[in-house]
This record gives structure tokens, C-alpha cells and sequence, in this order.
């Protein structure tokens, strides 16, 4: 199961400020942009390359690595959450292309917390995926029932990518363990699993509503 939680303490400290009620929007979205760039980072990590030779100024060879698969990365923004974190994930991977997935969950209220919401996705755009060669990242923040990123997950899968790569900042466990039932090939960056989901599919204790958190 390639989940992969970050647990440096920079991201712990990152993930702290944002989840503070006190934060404010600019600060709320500067963390998730600094958040992006540390998985995107550790998602390098697990991307194939090469040992290749350079010479410095010096005229001297030396060897070195090229990831080659950066140049092979797509990044979904599951929007709109997910724009701050996409804008640190491609300080990682500047090269990659960008799909964009309009989602929206229909606000729901019930006596227990859901097993599944109503999504509604009502625009994508996401450039042609590659069939064993690209390495798809799915970006949203926040993974609660799963139900959005199992929608995404669908579409992209069937289209036989080198990798899927989630890339969040706070999942809750039901989440994850409905994802990697499904899509046990997917690599799942976050930094918490939290263990609780409120009576209207909140994350607990989370950070509350991230695209509210950032835009307002
Ligand atoms: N989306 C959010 O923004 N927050 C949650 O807690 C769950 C889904």
C-alpha cells in the first residue's frame, strides 16, 4: 500500500499554522503553496531516473542523476481547493502540464457522518494522459468520503498512466482505505489522517472548509 506520509517538521509546522482558526486567508494559502512544494519534492523522490555524466567549468566529468519522469508529470487541480496547493507542487515540477476538474459536493446534513457525497462535476479539462509513460498527480487538499477524488481516480485510470499520484494535505481514514481499496497502485502523499468525519462530511479535527479557508 504506497501511502506516504510526511512527517518532516517543517510540513508538521506548516500543517499547524494552517490548521489554526486564527490563520488568515493570505496565510491560510501561503501555507498550502509552501505544503504543495514539500510533496511535490518527496513525490520527485519516488520518480525513475538515470545516471548520467556532466562536465562542470572546471572541465572535469562528473556523474549525476536526471529524473527523467519530470519531464512526464500532468497535475490535476481539483478546483478550487486544490490552486494554492498546485502552485507549490509545480515549484517541484515546472515542466509538468496542468488538467483542470470542477467539482462540487452537494452540501448535505445528516444524522451520521456520510459514506459517500453527491458530486457534482460539471467542467474538465485534462491534457491526454499517456498510456505507461506520464505521471499523473490528482491535487485536493482535503480527502474526505473520497467521493470527489474517486470520481477523478476513475477517469484517470482507465487511461493506463505510468503513475497516479494523490496529492493532499489532510485525508481522513475512511478516505484512504476506500481509495486504496479500489486503487491500490495509487501513490497517497498527505501529511495527516485524521481519524473522524462530522455528520456533513468535515474532516475532524481538519482545518474546516479549505476552499473557503483560501478564497474566501
Ligand atoms: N473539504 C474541505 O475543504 N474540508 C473538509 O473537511 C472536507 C472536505
Amino acid at each position: 500500500m504506497p501511502l506516504f506520509l510526511l512527517s518532516s517538521s517543517l510540513s508538521l509546522h506548516i500543517l499547524t499554522q494552517i490548521r489554526n482558526k486564527d490563520t488568515d486567508q493570505i496565510n491560510f494559502r501561503k501555507g498550502l503553496v509552501r505544503l504543495g512544494r514539500l510533496i511535490g519534492y518527496e513525490i520527485a523522490n519516488t520518480m525513475d531516473y538515470e545516471i548520467i555524466e556532466v562536465e562542470t567549468p572546471l572541465g572535469v566529468k562528473t556523474k549525476g542523476v536526471r529524473i527523467y519522469d519530470l519531464e512526464n508529470v500532468i497535475i490535476i487541480n481539483i478546483l478550487r481547493a486544490a490552486t494554492p496547493l498546485v502552485e507549490g507542487l509545480l515549484k517541484a515540477f515546472p515542466a509538468a502540464r496542468q488538467g483542470v476538474v470542477t467539482a462540487r459536493r452537494k452540501e448535505f446534513e445528516g444524522k451520521e457522518p456520510p459514506k459517500e457525497m453527491e458530486v457534482e462535476i460539471f467542467y474538465e479539462k485534462i491534457p491526454k494522459i499517456r498510456k505507461g509513460i506520464d505521471n499523473v498527480i490528482i491535487s485536493d487538499p482535503m480527502v474526505a468520503t473520497a467521493s470527489t477524488m474517486l470520481k477523478v481516480l476513475e477517469k484517470v485510470a482507465k487511461e493506463e498512466p505510468k503513475r497516479i499520484y494523490i496529492a493532499s494535505v489532510i485525508a481522513s481514514e475512511y478516505g484512504v482505505k476506500r481509495i486504496l481499496e479500489l486503487y491500490p497502485q495509487v501513490y497517497f502523499f498527505t501529511i495527516s489522517i485524521d481519524p473522524e468525519l462530522n455528520n456533513k462530511g468535515y474532516i475532524v479535527p481538519g482545518l474546516g472548509d479549505a476552499g473557503d479557508r483560501s478564497f474566501g
